[in-house]
């Protein structure tokens, strides 16, 4: 399939649930406040591939992601790592709750696909 509709009412707060979208892993992220003051509160001269995370979202509370590792593509896991956000164990990639990658060899940060808001309860990734 070439769009995926997502229930969000379905993910709690603080929840990564992890999708399949275009033969991917497709991250959907409910993020608490207090992770969206952190990931607003980044500077650019802090990241290896600048974007802020207002950039990178359409509502905060919710972080839409490819789960593929811009290193060597593994799916990181969630809510693991030094940034709280995503660790990639094969060879150690940290991500922060906006998905930007904060310390290890990946390159980039996670990609965001296209979507959009259906409701407040629904989203269509694609
Ligand atoms: Fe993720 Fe290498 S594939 S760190």
């Amino acid at each position: 399939l070439s769009k995926i509709e997502v229930k969000l009412n379905e993910i709690p707060e603080g929840k990564n649930m992890t999708f399949k979208w275009r033969g991917k892993p497709l991250f959907i992220r409910h993020r608490s406040p207090k992770e969206i003051e952190v990931e607003q509160a980044v500077t650019l001269a802090e990241l290896r591939h600048p974007e802020l995370d207002s950039d990178r979202v359409k509502d905060p509370k919710w972080m839409i992601l490819i789960g593929v590792c811009t290193h060597l593509g593994c799916v990181p896991i969630s809510n693991a790592g030094d940034y709280g956000g995503y660790y990639c164990p094969c060879h150690g990639s940290h991500y922060d709750s906006s998905g930007r990658i904060r310390k290890g060899p990946a390159p980039l940060n996670l990609e965001v696909p296209p979507y959009e808001f259906i409701n407040e309860d629904l989203v269509i990734v694609g």
